[in-house]
């Protein structure tokens, strides 16, 4: 069920879209934000734009000026939106980034802040804000808040809903329109807030080399980049409160970024945010509030705080240590007093590998029934939970086939399950596999999987029947989503996954007539560890 929150956020972004269908293509950069500007003036309008000012009007000023950045957006192009990820950070959540800032000692009347991917003053106007509600003069204010933004129409709406914010016109140019990467340094500060872009970069789309300290080079993320950037920006002992996306704590290629912010600083909270699918508008990823403080390295004796953010009251955090080993994942701690199962799917004598077949690279393989060397190819879109696996054609009817020399290991011929490689934000569960059906590999002596699908093998047929029913359970679902952040599923951290001692797992489907999901938490409890103060 959505909240009246998320609801209201949806009906003002679908009037907000078809608002923006009214403004004329043709307006320049400083007149479109001129135009969305004037949507905070009261001036009246008709038509769909008038729905959309109607509705933000009643709101609080901080929705109102999210909803003008947001309107700004939407002017763009999807390519630029996608590009510049123009995603901005919601009221709420840029508040909950501040408090947990301030908590960690930001000082809202010494310190000053930097934000490199300003886009609609999400963090600058909120701390201008809490600044003169602490009693700070403006000219004071304004000099202690920076921002840059690559986007000229956002820059100019930045430094006016910053204004708006504080109630007077400023001398002082706070956003200098710029990408930040490429631009010279002016000074280093005390807090360094970003919510920063994200998307893959090539090695030659980068203005140096600073990347390679924190990322791989067949894999580098523009927030990884920004994040290596920020820390250089921060002054010694300096805060760095970065939204990121959540693929970073568990993501095997991000090892190198895991342990860059271990060495570079104390990390004090790792937060997530609840409710992914609504905290930005149009981008379903999850993503964690990462607070660090610049420094020596992270000491592991010192336990860090896992806040979860979201739209209503804030819990007590939990508060963990981070592995001992600087590259491994940081997930989401399990509550306390979670009994672990103790086993892994080798203990169920499982073997998980990648799917082999990668399609829009291989489509020369592409066989028909009958031809030398043809195996049936299994897709992501064949696997359904609770039903017996059998490859069906991407498209229409029929089956697929693929040529594959006989001898390769890719070939499946024994006891398999299929899980999908790539869930879709949208499904409940991250985790979805099914049994391939014994009559497959009878009838064709094997079969080939593509690369969006995990397939998990073992000699037992009826340990693998166990597997798929364990697998497909809400407990297990649940301790994999705190391991990773993201909505691909990771062969390592799969293997790794803490499930229920087989026996205990068998005795409990036997004694719960076979209902999996009973069964799994029954055998999880009867584990003998529980998890107090360190991630497994
Ligand atoms: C995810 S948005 C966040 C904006 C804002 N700080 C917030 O939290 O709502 C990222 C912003 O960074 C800007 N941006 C993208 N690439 C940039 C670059 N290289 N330098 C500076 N800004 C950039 C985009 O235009 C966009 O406004």
């Amino acid at each position: 069920m959505l909240g009246e929150e998320q609801q209201r956020g949806r009906q003002i972004l679908a009037l907000a879209r078809a608002a923006s269908g009214e403004v004329d293509n043709n307006l320049s950069v400083d007149a479109r934000a001129a135009f969305c500007l004037s949507l905070l003036d009261g001036v009246p309008h008709t038509g769909r734009i008038g729905l959309f000012t109607s509705s933000i009007e009643p709101l609080a000023v901080e929705e109102r000026h999210y909803w003008t950045g947001v309107f700004y957006t939407l002017l763009l192009s999807a390519e630029t939106r996608r590009t510049q990820a123009t995603y901005f950070t919601p009221p709420y959540l840029a508040n909950a980034v501040l408090d947990l800032a301030i908590g960690a000692g930001f000082n809202l009347a010494q310190h000053d802040v930097l934000d490199p991917a300003a886009g609609g003053a999400a963090f600058l106007s909120t701390i201008a804000a809490r600044m003169q509600q602490a009693g700070l003069e403006a000219d004071d204010i304004v000099y202690r808040l920076n921002g840059i933004e690559i986007d000229p129409g956002l820059a100019a709406i930045s430094r006016s809903l910053i204004q708006r914010r504080l109630g007077e016109t400023v001398a002082r140019e706070m956003i200098v329109t710029a990408d930040a990467l490429r631009v010279k340094p002016l000074a280093a500060y005390n807090l360094v807030v970003a919510n920063p872009p994200y998307g893959r970069l090539h090695v030659d789309e980068l203005p140096d080399d600073n990347w390679k300290a924190i990322a791989h080079s067949g894999h580098i993320n523009k927030y990884a980049v920004f994040t290596e950037y920020c820390f250089r920006m921060a002054k010694p002992n300096a805060l760095l409160a970065l939204v990121i996306p959540s693929s970073f704590r568990a993501g095997p290629l991000y090892d190198r970024m895991r342990s860059y912010i271990r060495s570079n600083g104390q990390v004090v909270a790792l937060g997530s945010v609840d409710g992914r699918k609504d905290v930005f508008v149009d981008v379903a990823q999850d993503v964690s509030v990462l607070l660090v403080r610049k420094g020596a390295s992270h000491k592991t004796s010192v336990p860090v705080s896992f806040p979860v953010l979201g739209l209503g009251e804030i819990e007590e955090p939990q508060r963990r240590r981070l592995p001992a080993d600087a590259t491994r994942p940081w997930p989401t701690p399990a509550p306390d007093g979670e009994v672990l199962g103790g086993a892994t799917l080798a203990d169920y004598g499982i073997t998980v590998r990648a799917g082999y077949f990668v399609w829009n690279r291989e489509q020369h393989r592409m066989a028909e029934e009958g031809d030398p060397n043809a195996y049936p190819l299994m897709w992501a879109k064949n696997v359904k939970a609770g039903k017996l696996c059998r490859p069906a054609a991407k498209k229409g009817t029929g089956i697929d086939f693929v040529t594959v020399d006989p001898t390769s290991s890719a070939i499946v011929r024994g006891p398999a399950i299929v899980m999908q490689r790539t869930t879709n934000t949208k499904q409940p569960r991250r985790l979805i596999c099914s049994r391939v059906a014994p009559a497959v590999s009878k009838k064709w002596n094997g079969f080939i999987t593509e690369n969006h699908t995990i397939i998990l093998t073992g000699a037992d047929p009826a340990r693998l029947k166990l597997v798929e029913a364990l697998l497909n359970t809400a407990a297990v679902d649940a301790r994999y989503r705190r391991v990773s952040g993201t909505a691909s599923i990771s062969v390592t951290l799969l293997r790794e996954l803490d499930l229920p001692l087989p026996n205990a797992f068998a005795e409990a489907m036997a004694s719960h007539g076979d209902d999996a999901e009973i069964a799994a938490v029954a055998a999880y409890g009867s584990g003998a560890k529980t998890r107090t103060t360190e991630h497994a």
